[in-house]
């Protein structure tokens, strides 16, 4: 079946009530029918339902569909995106085991690693490149794990995904890639040998600025140690998001096609425009690999960044005069959402950090939204007249 197919038709077995849509299964435990029963499923000798901190339908329909959509073997989903990574990570690394880390990924990925990883004695390095080749002189003896963001937030930086997954297999490193940015609709990083693949599905795959919820999608190998790990520590979704999530995948395709033609128009305008010194957009000719995204992509994605021609004042101008784009720390809702990355989601990194990564004062980046895009370009054009 194809993509849309498969997020409308996995669905939970129906019940009794022969109902058309899947239920929300609001139970934090479940029923045996006698004690040997009790005894096996505990045990694990035969499957079902012991506790919703280890399974629960509502939250296997949404990991179903999601490993079924990325192309991997199985998934748990977690309560946020940032649960996702810093259960993939402890569930995954030992005392001694080193990280390789793209400079360019979400701050608060950087900041588990430096303030709580770190003192539990693994080590990381931020590499500070697209490029595999740049990356091998890194590898370490103890290196267990390479971790990176395609496309990046907010800088929008390609890394693609064959080269970094054939370097990872060459030296026996687990890869994993946060595919949030591209949802599994745009990009199935496993379909190129990534080990595993994260999501934040507070983004797109919620897509309404409702709900918190993460992924971990892999092979069976890896997602078993992370069940383990998440009966015990107990960072499980709720059968309430997970239902939500579950039915905001029924409409990803669809969604997602209109963020990148309204994403792509808002980029081309912007392009033609004087007072700006720089567009960033993956299915923009001038983005330095843009070759490579058409490769791996099947569209640009919802995120547009640029950069004013003009100080950390005329940014700052930009956003107060903005109408009705919302000033939001989100991105991925069906409002466009206009942010200042250096002075909100990326705040915590020091000056010399953003730089690496190309975020300098004037970056702007917006999340286009699926309004009309005539009225997302006229709220943007009214405000860079005002700036
Ligand atoms: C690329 C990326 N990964 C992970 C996260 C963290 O996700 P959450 O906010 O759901 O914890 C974010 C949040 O903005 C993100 O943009």
């Amino acid at each position: 079946m194809k993509f849309e197919t498969i997020a409308i038709r996995t669905q939970t077995e129906r019940g009794k009530q022969n109902e058309h849509s899947t239920p929300i299964f609001a139970t934090s435990s479940y029923l045996f029918n006698d004690a040997d029963e009790m005894r096996m499923i505990f045990s694990d000798e035969m499957p079902g339902n012991v506790y919703s901190r280890y399974t629960n339908p509502s939250v296997r329909e949404f990991e179903n569909k999601i490993a079924l959509l990325e192309h991997t073997e199985d998934a748990r989903a977690t309560t946020t995106g940032m649960a996702a990574i810093f259960t993939a990570f402890a569930c995954l690394l030992g005392q001694g085991d080193h990280v390789l880390m793209s400079q360019a990924v979400f701050g608060s990925t950087i900041k588990i690693m430096e303030n709580f990883f770190s003192k539990w004695g693994i080590t990381y390095t931020l590499v500070n490149s697209e490029n595999a080749e740049d990356w091998e002189e890194f590898i370490l003896p103890n290196t267990r794990l390479l971790y990176f963001e395609t496309p990046s937030n907010p800088g929008l930086q390609i890394f693609r995904l064959q080269s970094f997954a054939d370097m990872c297999k060459k030296h026996g490193i687990i890869s994993i890639v946060d595919n949030c940015f591209a949802t599994p609709y745009l990009q199935q990083p496993a379909k190129h040998g990534i080990d595993m693949v994260i999501h934040s599905a507070t983004k797109y795959i919620d897509g309404q600025g409702r709900v918190m919820g993460g992924v971990i999608a892999g092979k069976k190998e890896h997602i078993t140690a992370i069940e383990q790990f998440m009966r015990n520590a107990g960072p499980s979704l709720s059968p309430f998001n997970a239902w939500v999530l579950s039915k905001s995948l029924e409409t990803l395709a669809v969604r997602m096609d209109r963020h990148c033609s309204n994403a792509l128009a808002l980029a081309e305008w912007l392009s033609g425009q004087d007072k700006i010194k720089r567009v960033s957009y993956p299915f923009l000719e001038s983005h330095p690999s843009y070759e490579i995204a058409k490769q791996q992509m099947k569209a640009g994605g919802g995120i547009v960044a640029f950069e004013l021609d003009g100080d950390l004042q005329m940014g700052k101008n930009l956003l107060n005069n903005i109408g009705m784009l919302s000033m939001s720390a989100n991105l991925g809702d069906t409002r466009s959402i206009i942010t200042h990355p250096a002075s909100t989601t990326h705040s915590k990194l020091t000056e010399e950090q953003r730089k690496l990564v190309g975020i300098n004062a004037s970056l702007i980046r917006v999340s286009v939204g699926l309004e009309h895009i005539d009225d997302i370009i006229a709220d943007v054009e009214q405000a860079l007249i005002k700036a």
